[in-house]
This record gives structure tokens, sequence and C-alpha cells, in this order.
């Protein structure tokens, strides 16, 4: 029977098999391992970043999940430096890939699970930081997602989340810049629409005295100030921002610099504005955002 598609299983269709043996599974385990090209660097510069929030502010006495574990690359750095981790993903051919990649670790100092972001395999307050890096763009349940996250997380936890950001394309490519500038212009004129409020349906098991937050989206190329209000109503406040990667420098698609310039071009842009104290900016002209976000009350 054809299966029906429904707006609430959008994702899961568009991206259920993405993370398979016979699709891109094995990208994501071979592209840290050649950083010449602009994306695999920026990739290979997101998990270094990530895993020095955890140097920075954790010892290995803490709880760690690393939640969308892919091929395991975030946990081995981790392992090499005496953390334990816990690591989750919803595929099992992803886990196949980090089991291989984490075989001469002690098997005491991680384990692996199958679960996903929307139901975890574990009791309350369990981990004391949650990274979840390059996830939430394939999640349609991103209010689900946040609260169960929440939920395994300690109180003043930490997750960490990356997602990647759509101004980098206009801002690196300058004829999608001039055509985001005309439909913004265009915007200006057109009659709003009404819009609906949506309304806050309660969660299961809370009742009505702690309504659900209404859903919000998180893509794959997300915008900052959606995803910040929508975390927010979901019992987080934002702890840190860092953002980098500008580029590729291109026209209609077509780049303009071979890769190497552009890796240099793109650190040179994130070193000026680290100096300037400028940071923020890289919200907008920056291709990867990490956000760190402490769970706030309970
Ligand atoms: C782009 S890869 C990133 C992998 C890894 N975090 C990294 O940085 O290399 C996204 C991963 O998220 C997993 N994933 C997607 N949706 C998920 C969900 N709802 N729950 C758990 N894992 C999910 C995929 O199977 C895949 O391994």
């Amino acid at each position: 029977m054809e299966r029906m598609m429904t707006t609430e299983n959008r994702k899961e269709q568009q991206y259920g098999d993405l993370f398979t043996a016979d699709r891109d599974a094995s990208r994501w385990d071979e592209l840290y391992r050649d950083t010449s090209t602009l994306f695999n660097f920026n990739m290979s510069v997101r998990r270094d970043r990530v895993c020095d929030v955890v140097f920075q502010r954790y010892t290995p006495e803490h709880a760690i999940l690393d939640l969308g574990c892919g091929a395991g690359v975030v946990m081995e750095k981790l392992l090499q430096r005496g953390y334990k981790v816990t690591g989750v993903d919803r595929s099992n051919d992803m886990l196949d890939l980090s089991r291989k990649r984490l075989a001469d670790y002690p098997s005491d100092s991680y384990q692996l699970r199958q679960g996903t972001c929307e139901s975890l395999p574990f009791e309350d307050q369990q981990f004391d930081v949650i990274l979840c890096i390059g996830v939430f763009g394939y999640i349609d349940d991103v209010v689900g997602a946040l609260l169960e996250i929440r939920r395994v997380l300690r109180p003043g936890g930490l997750l960490v989340m990356s997602v990647r950001n759509p101004y980098n394309a206009a801002v690196s490519d300058l004829v999608t810049g001039a055509r985001a500038l005309v439909r913004k212009i265009l915007g200006r004129f057109r009659k709003p629409e009404r819009q609906s409020v949506p309304q806050p349906t309660p969660s299961p098991g809370e009742g009505d005295a702690s309504p659900r937050p209404p859903q919000f989206k998180i893509d794959i190329l997300q915008t900052p100030q959606p995803l910040l209000k929508g975390v927010a109503r979901c019992g987080y406040k934002l702890d840190f921002f860092t953002g980098f990667g500008f580029g590729p420098l291109s026209i209609a698609g077509k780049r303009l610099l071979p890769h190497s310039w552009n890796i240099k071009l793109s650190n040179f842009l994130d070193t000026t504005l680290d100096k300037l104290g400028l940071q923020k900016l890289s919200r907008a002209v920056g291709d990867v955002s990490i956000y760190g976000f402490i769970k706030t009350g309970e």
C-alpha cells in the first residue's frame, strides 16, 4: 500500500534513509579525513570547536551524550582525551561506523545505543552535556526533541547544537545575494497575509498545567531569530554562540576561487571578526553556527 505523506513526518520521508549504507552513511565517515574542500574543512572545525567546549568546561567525570553521533567522529576526539561518552543515533548503519571507528578504545569508556532525539532510552536527568551536531535540520518534531533532550539533561546542563546558516549563501554568492535582496524588497510591498496563531497543545502526561510550547521548525539552513525564540520557549537559555566558515565565494553557484584560497579567506574573516569583537556578525556571514543552551529550571 502506498505510504501516505503527512505534514507531520515530512522530514522523515525526505531524509529517513539518508544515513544508511546505500546512501550517505560512509560520506559522514570519510569527509573528516579529507579537509581540502571548504565544506569538509568547516565540518572538521565544527567537530573541533564542539570538543573544545567540552574540554574547557567539563572533566572526564561528567556525563556526555553525543546525540546523532553519526560515524563517531566527535566521540573519538573526546575518548582520546580520556572522557567517557554515550553515543545515540537513529541509524543503525551510522552506529556500525561508530563501532568500527571506536573499536580500539576501552569498551567501558563509551556506549552506543540506537535511539532518536524524540525518544531517548535514558532515565531523567542523566547527562551534564548533550552534543547534537548537524542533527536538528532532519527533525520534524523539533519541540518534542527539545523537550526530550531537556528531560535527560541535569539541571543547569548544556545542550550544544549546530545548524548551517542560509545568509552565508547570500553573502558569498553575488547572484544569490542579489536575488535575496530583491525578494526582501518585494516582500515589503506585499500585503501581509493573515496568520493563524498556533495553539499550544498539552504534551503527553503533562496535562493543562504545563502546556507544550507551539511547534516551530529548524531547517538544515536556519536563521538565528526563530531558532533562538523557539528553543527559549522549550526551557533553555542561550549561553554561547560561535559562527565560522565564510564562502565559497561564487557567482550563481560557480566557485570563483580554488578551495585552498576559500579556506584561507574564510580563516582570515573568522580571525578578523574575532579580533574586532564582532563574533555575532558571523551568525550572519558564517556557514556554520554553534549554539550552547543551558537548561533552565528543574
Ligand atoms: C549530518 S549527520 C552528523 C553526524 C555527526 N553528529 C557529525 O557531526 O559528524 C546527522 C546524524 O544525525 C542522525 N539523525 C538524524 N535524525 C535523527 C534523530 N531524530 N534522532 C537521532 N539521530 C538522528 C543521522 O542518522 C546522522 O547520523
